[in-house]
């Protein structure tokens, strides 16, 4: 697929934008500051209803606006889709897909896949577990858009169980307050379960992709490999952002995985109570990514790191055209290539170049390799225009 035209009105600093891309390579120009990323986020938002920059809509609307409109005309393999995304600070957003309203925002998924590489990225391999957790639901999502309401099913079970595990701990355990509590279980487990096994699934599916990328991009043979630390295994409870060792779960324990929340759950009963606090589940849960027999992160050199990032990505891509049957994902890279030694860049040229349409966006020209300059755009205080 790819996105042939883009109106933004409203949008961060895009006052009244029109843009019309071609299949291929396009890349986008300007000094800082200009509104390069924010043209690139905007069909991030609508492909994923997230971005990589913010959470929440809010800062995408124009300062001073009461609201954003992206329109996107994207082209599948035997016909156009126009999507308008309008988002609105006070009113409630609002959705329509060729002409007709859509009530539910997350019905957009699947109207236009793409891969984002930006240099926030590496905080995926560096950082702490919510950037991995991120990474692996904003593709699921793309996977499988029912799953974005499993997503906030989860966290609103959670939000509500956290409320009266802490009431339960201020008031003191009473009879009632616990029978409640084994009502939200039931519900925690059912979201919970789900978000673990389609991660679990999705990582299968994209080992061979990551492989391949990394190689490609790196040229080692240092294999990476991705392991789900699960905080539904074992005896300990952890602490997010916590260096514990905890178990890895696997692929072969896929059906197992409801059974084994419930188990962890009466298990860790008590010392929730005493905290206040779900202690267990997806969102306490991380991605080891490893390279060789080692941890990406801490251990990883910053050019490692880099090409572990980029292979996500391209390994996400490359999972998405295989199974999607609208063709490839759009491939994004904002801002990469000045963060690469000439070798690599000259590799993710090669990698990218063959891909149904790929979105560049760099300060400086020069950073990007020749092959990559089909088509140009010059980005310049909010406004886009085809050199
Ligand atoms: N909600 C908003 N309303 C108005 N302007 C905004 C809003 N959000 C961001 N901006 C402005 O958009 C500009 C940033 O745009 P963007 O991030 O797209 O720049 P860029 O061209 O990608 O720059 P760089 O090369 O540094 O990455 C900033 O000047 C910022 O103040
Ligand atoms: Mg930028």
């Amino acid at each position: 697929m790819f996105v042939k035209h883009l109106t933004l009105i409203d949008f961060r600093n895009h006052k009244n934008t029109e843009i019309s891309f071609e299949s291929g390579v396009n890349l986008l120009v300007g000094f800082n500051g200009q509104g390069k990323t924010n043209v690139v986020e905007a069909i991030e938002y609508v492909s994923t209803l997230s971005s990589h920059r913010v959470a929440g809509y809010q800062p995408l609307i124009k300062k001073d606006a009461s609201g954003a409109l992206i329109r996107l005309k994207v082209s599948h393999e035997t016909r156009d889709v126009i999507v308008d995304l309008e988002l609105n600070r006070e009113n409630p957003n609002q959705l329509r897909i060729n002409q007709s309203p859509i009530p539910k925002m997350r019905d957009v998924l699947g109207t236009v896949y793409s891969v984002v590489f930006a240099p926030e990225d590496i905080d995926i391999v560096k950082r702490d577990p919510s950037n991995r957790r991120s990474f692996i639901d904003q593709l699921l999502v793309q996977f499988s858009p029912r799953m974005s309401g499993v997503i906030s099913d989860y966290e609103r079970v959670l939000k509500q169980r956290n409320t009266l595990l802490k009431t339960a701990r201020s008031t003191g355990t009473k009879g009632s307050a616990l029978s409640t509590l084994d009502a939200w279980d039931e519900s925690l487990i059912k979201f919970g379960s789900e978000i673990v096994q389609t991660r679990l699934s999705l990582l299968e599916r994209i080992k061979p992709h990551l492989t391949e990328a990394y190689q490609a991009i790196a040229t080692t043979n240092n294999e990476p490999t991705i392991l789900m630390k699960s905080s539904l295994l074992g005896s300990q409870v952890v602490d997010d952002y916590e260096e514990t060792e905890l178990e890895y779960l696997t692929i072969s324990e896929l059906q197992k995985v409801p059974d084994l929340y419930r188990e962890k759950l009466s298990s860790v009963r008590n010392k929730e109570l005493e905290r206040g606090i779900t202690l267990i589940g997806p969102h306490r849960d991380d991605l080891v990514l490893l390279l060789g027999d080692l941890p990406a992160k801490g251990y990883a050199s910053h050019g490692e790191s880099w090409s572990y990032a980029l292979a996500l990505r391209l390994a996400s891509a490359k999972l998405l055209s295989a199974e999607s049957k609208t063709g490839d994902p759009v491939i994004i890279l904002d801002d990469v290539f000045a963060e690469l030694d000439a070798g690599r860049r000259d590799r993710l040229a090669g990698l990218v170049a063959g891909n149904e349409q790929v979105i560049i966006t760099a300060a400086v020209a020069e950073d990007v390799p020749s092959s990559l300059k089909a088509t140009v755009f010059e980005v310049s205080q909010g406004e886009v225009n085809r050199v």
